[in-house]
């Protein structure tokens, strides 16, 4: 059995939306250099001055997460930083599930994040996989169908992560929908999908989104951005008046899912979490209707503490 990575989101910011969200106090040069973490170095000390009263004016800063941090020459504390989530009434508790089948619980969530304008690519999940010596690996990548069956996507068999899945094939995914505080992560063992379905999703592509593929030997390195042009300018001449076919090292995956966990934030930090596991056959399973608790077909769900 190889080893199985888990994943969840912790949201990350270093401080980069710094310029749009500042009055013209400072010239741009100086502040760069400031926020870079070199308050101290400025050659200005009028300048100085100006953003070390910037930073400490709370009410300025309040529009710009980014800035609310305590900065010293080597090192951004974000302890500051962090933003309301659910209120209590909006709590997500067991009777709020849609479904006792994860699948469907995911559908309605996920539902909802497509029609929520504030979220771009509902589909965006990052997918972590792991090395055979349990190195994790982690990035974005777009979930393109899901079933019963499992959460499907579809990349380079030769990239990192397909190496990495051709080694150990478990992989765990988590879709971080921002806007509305929910966070679902899956765990599950990974297989390639029979390569006619998966020419069946390349051949539904944009011809040039084909050629790409085509094009990028994924994850390995290459000397620059014109040789990737050049590249594609002969391929593209190539496939002119054809078809792309699909090439080898490109395909699809599924994840059965095993766990699939809910999460929703809140505010005062206790978190909702339900959790629902699909017991390996034979697992001796003791469902006490309270810690434990009966989902559909063989799921069984819990609450974990945040
Ligand atoms: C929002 C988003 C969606 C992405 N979707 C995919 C995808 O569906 N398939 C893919 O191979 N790479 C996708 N990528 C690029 C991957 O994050 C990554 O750069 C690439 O797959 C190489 O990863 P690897 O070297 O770890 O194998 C996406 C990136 C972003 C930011």
């Amino acid at each position: 059995m190889g080893i199985r990575p888990s994943y969840s989101v912790m949201t990350s910011c270093l401080g980069v939306c710094t310029l749009p969200c500042l009055p013209e106090m400072i010239p741009s040069q100086g502040l760069i250099r400031a926020i870079g973490g070199v308050v101290s170095g400025s050659k200005s000390f009028l300048r100085q001055r100006a953003l070390q009263r910037l930073l400490s004016t709370s009410d300025f800063l309040t529009g710009c997460p980014c800035l609310r941090t305590k900065h010293t020459a080597s090192e951004m504390d974000l302890s500051d930083m962090r933003k309301s989530y659910k209120a209590d009434e909006e709590a997500f508790e067991e009777k709020h599930l849609v479904s006792l089948d994860p699948i469907k619980q995911f559908e309605d969530w996920f539902n909802q994040a497509t029609k929520c304008p504030a979220i771009g690519e509902a589909n965006a999940m990052c997918l972590a996989t792991c090395s055979k010596d349990g190195r994790p690996s982690a990035r974005m990548v777009l979930l393109k169908g899901y079933s019963d069956e499992g959460f499907r996507f579809f990349t380079n068999t030769e990239s990192r992560k397909g190496a990495e899945l051709a080694c150990n094939p478990f992989a765990s995914l988590v879709f971080y929908w921002e806007p509305l505080n929910r966070q679902v992560r899956v765990e599950g063992p990974v297989t390639q999908m029979p390569k006619e379905k998966a020419e069946g999703y390349f051949h539904s592509r944009p011809k040039s989104s084909q050629i790409g593929a085509v094009v990028s030997r994924q994850s390995t390195v290459i000397p620059s951005r014109e040789y990737l042009r050049q590249k594609n300018a002969e391929v593209e001449e190539k496939f002119r008046d054809s078809a792309v076919p699909m090439p080898d090292y490109w395909g699809g995956y599924v994840l059965r899912p095993e766990v699939i966990e809910f999460w929703q934030g809140q505010t005062n930090r206790l978190h909702d979490r339900i959790v629902f596991r699909r017991p390996a056959e034979g697992d001796a399973v003791d469902v006490d209707g309270v810690a434990q608790r009966k989902g559909e077909g063989n799921w069984i769900f819990q609450r974990l503490s945040p």
